[in-house]
């Protein structure tokens, strides 16, 4: 550290320099994120209520009152009554959560167990390792759906939670929930959702007819819901959302906290200190947006989805490792060989999309910052290195 302060000027260009090696979502070249640039009107907002800090909620009561009514607004939204729950850094957070209620639900397992389908995503190891429990991963059919058989054969009196899926990381591919939620009817196992991508993508793609199996609280035997702000909700990086629908659980195994400024509070987040402008942000969101705008939002997204899928089934040696749910597009090779050269070539042409080896997949998700024009240059670039690698 410098022993005397750098001129304002002098540090923005230093910073200018440093960042411009990252890359921007309006130059269409990340193609691969499940974030994207936020809406405008909530970043204003972000800056205004920087400072408000959602750890303490004693101290911003006003703030954690807003947290409330938001999380009721979207119990709504997914179907639930007397949900209570929380906004966090992200999904894995989330999911992280849930993980620990499920264990904490079942002290008479001493080695609890938790079934996923082998599509979940990393943060349940994460989450998994960092609470000694074992996971347990459903393995899925050809055409990438869950093998509903096999998962159920994961189920043993070891059992503390399961967990299903709307909207898979690799592919957005729904799991079927009411399906899961029948293995866990009359048993004492936690039945979790990571929607941290579909929560606020398949509210929507319902309200313009698309066909969505039930996912939400609306399955009677779901106890909790992942969905995340900053993905699909347009929300201010970082902001994931826990909600849960029995609020006694919080009583229960929340933490609580003794010093607080604001006074005695209980925590059931893993993080302490957290921020109150991500809230404030999202609040403005739903109000600015309403179903209207969001579904205004998700049309334009599945557009340019269909858009891309058609462009690819018109090139030869790669298709689509599946048909497309929501606005997320699996590539694969016709002929079964490996997907890494082709990803690599994609990137030496900057264009960042997500790889999957396990599944042989390169992932395009199709964010509201990606414009049909990134997408005709994207299609242009792919058909030539599949043909350059002789691929077809
Ligand atoms: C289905 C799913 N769950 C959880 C997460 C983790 O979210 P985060 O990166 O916000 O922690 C992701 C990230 O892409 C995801 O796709």
């Amino acid at each position: 550290m410098q022993e005397k302060g750098l001129e304002k000027q002098e540090i923005l260009n230093i910073l200018e320099k440093k960042l411009d090696k990252d890359y921007s979502y309006d130059s269409g070249s990340i193609l691969g994120s499940m974030c994207t640039k936020p809406f405008d009107f909530a970043v204003e907002i972000y800056k205004k209520y920087i400072s408000k800090n959602l750890g303490d909620p004693g101290l911003f009561s006003g703030t954690a009152e807003l947290e409330e009514e938001l999380v009721a607004e979207i119990a709504e939204l997914f179907h639930g009554r007397n949900i209570i729950g929380t906004f966090t850094t992200g999904g894995s957070e989330a999911n992280l959560i849930a993980m620990r209620i499920a264990k904490k639900l079942r002290p008479d397992i001493t080695n609890p167990e938790v079934v996923v389908p082998s599509s979940a995503h990393v943060s349940f190891d994460k989450a998994a390792d960092l609470l000694g429990i074992k996971l347990r991963k459903a393995k899925l059919l050809k055409n990438f759906n869950l093998d509903l058989e096999h998962f159920e054969s994961l189920i043993t009196k070891d059992t503390c939670g399961v967990v299903g899926i709307a909207g898979t990381t690799s592919l957005g591919l729904i799991d079927p929930i009411e399906e899961i939620g029948r293995f866990t009817e009359d048993k004492e196992i936690f039945f979790h959702i990571d929607a941290a991508f579909g929560g606020f993508i398949l509210p929507f793609l319902e309200e313009l007819n698309y066909n969505i199996p039930p996912w939400d609280f609306s399955v009677k035997s779901v106890d909790s819901i992942t969905a995340d702000p900053h993905k699909m909700g347009l929300g201010i990086i970082p902001s994931g959302g826990f909600f849960l629908r029995d609020s006694s659980i919080l009583k229960n195994f929340g933490f609580e906290i003794p010093y607080l400024a604001g006074g005695n509070f209980k925590h059931f987040q893993i993080v302490g200190t957290r921020s109150g402008g991500t809230v404030i942000g999202f609040w403005v969101i739903l109000k600015s947006l309403g179903i209207n705008g969001f579904k205004e939002i998700v049309k334009k997204c599945m557009e340019n989805t269909n858009y891309l899928a058609k462009r690819i089934n018109e090139i030869k040696g790669i298709k689509l490792a599946t048909d497309p749910v929501m606005n997320v597009v699996g590539i694969t090779t016709e002929n079964g060989k490996s997907i890494c050269q082709i990803d690599e070539n994609l990137r030496n042409e900057k264009w960042m999309v997500g790889k999957f080896e396990d599944f042989n997949l390169i992932r395009v998700v199709i964010m509201p910052h990606v414009q049909k024009i990134h997408l005709q240059n994207f299609a242009e670039d792919l058909d030539k290195i599949v043909k350059k690698l002789n691929y077809v």
